[in-house]
């Protein structure tokens, strides 16, 4: 699965990946809650990114936001949209989001859980699925709320093994993931620090879960999900590297020329890609692309990357 990224994966780059690596199922950007009585509980704007798939590929629509009234509204909102698949976010860690009761604050106030998941359950009538951290502040955390999950009919999880107050300090410990496993009769999704193949194999061989979910390493290789599928090389060499990210990097540009306006626009976005790439032997080409201050001098940049 490719990871829901707020600011990066929009219908633009989903584009890109269903096109080229075809992940099996595909998330939105979360899509925020309102809770303010009398707005509408999902704006107009995320309204038009809702649908049951994208390029035949499910996509799963994610909602972040508290309260049992205002998400099973939203919830309603978001099928009469066209969702098939609904995902609630446990596991945002940021701003008023991980300090109030959503998102990963969720975790902070477990009892209105049990008000929250049945209450879901019982409007969404497709698939209904929890992306969740480990805990709040307790890695074993999540242990306690498999019960609730189980008994109301969630139907997988998908678990970034970190804690809510960890952020993105330290590192995915998957041993949590095994842990779950155990545990639980539903399907697991593993998420979290999976940047190559090989990490993606030890996760699934020691974990046994049912799949992967791939965040920042796909954003920076999408070719991760073929490598994965032994598709393609594991390690490609330098050469192959620098081609492959020219071709992504100028087929983006101009499809963010279509959904985003204005020349400093498209770039920033595009330069939001860039930030995940880190490969050392790269340093020098990606430091002309980080620079670039119009289209012209990036695609110049680019010209020279490949
Ligand atoms: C820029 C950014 C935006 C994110 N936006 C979301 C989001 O909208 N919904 C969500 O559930 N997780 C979001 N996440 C978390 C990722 O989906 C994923 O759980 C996390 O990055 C760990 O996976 P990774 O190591 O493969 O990147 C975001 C992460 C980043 C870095």
């Amino acid at each position: 699965m490719l990871a829901p990224m707020q600011g990066l994966t929009n219908r633009a780059l989903r584009a890109y990946f269903i096109e080229h690596v075809r992940p099996d199922v595909i998330f939105t950007e979360f899509i925020r809650v309102n809770t303010a009585p009398a707005g509408m509980s999902i704006t107009a704007a995320d309204q038009q990114d809702i649908a049951a798939e994208q390029g035949g590929v499910p996509l799963v629509v994610q909602l972040v936001g508290h309260g049992r009234e205002a998400l099973v509204s939203a919830a309603r909102v978001a099928q009469k949209c066209g969702a098939a698949h609904i995902n609630l976010n446990m596991g945002c860690p940021y701003g008023r989001i991980g300090g109030s009761q959503t998102g990963g604050g969720m975790l902070r106030y477990p009892e209105g859980l049990a008000e929250v998941i049945p209450a879901l359950r019982e409007v969404i009538a497709g698939s209904f699925s929890i992306k969740i951290r480990a805990g709040y502040d307790d890695p074993d955390q999540i242990l306690s709320l498999l019960p609730l999950f189980e008994s109301n009919g969630v139907d997988f999880l998908v678990l970034h093994p970190r804690t809510v107050v960890q952020k993105y300090d330290g590192v995915a410990d998957h041993g949590v993931t095994t842990r779950v496993m155990r545990e639980t009769r539903l399907p697991v999704i593993a998420n979290g620090d999976i940047r190559c193949a090989a990490d993606g194999e030890r996760v699934l061989s020691e974990s046994g879960v049912a799949g992967l979910m791939l965040g920042r390493g796909a954003i920076a290789d999408p070719s991760l999900f073929l490598r994965l599928r032994g598709l393609k090389k594991h390690n490609p060499g330098p050469a192959e590297r620098r081609e492959e990210l020219g071709r992504y990097l100028e087929e983006i540009l101009t499809s963010y020329g279509r959904l985003f306006c204005g020349d400093t626009q498209v770039l920033n976005k595009v330069k939001e890609i860039i930030a995940y790439l880190e490969e050392p032997e790269l340093a020098k080409p990606l430091k002309e692309l980080r620079r670039a201050r119009t289209v012209r001098a990036f695609k110049t940049a680019l010209d020279e990357l490949c």
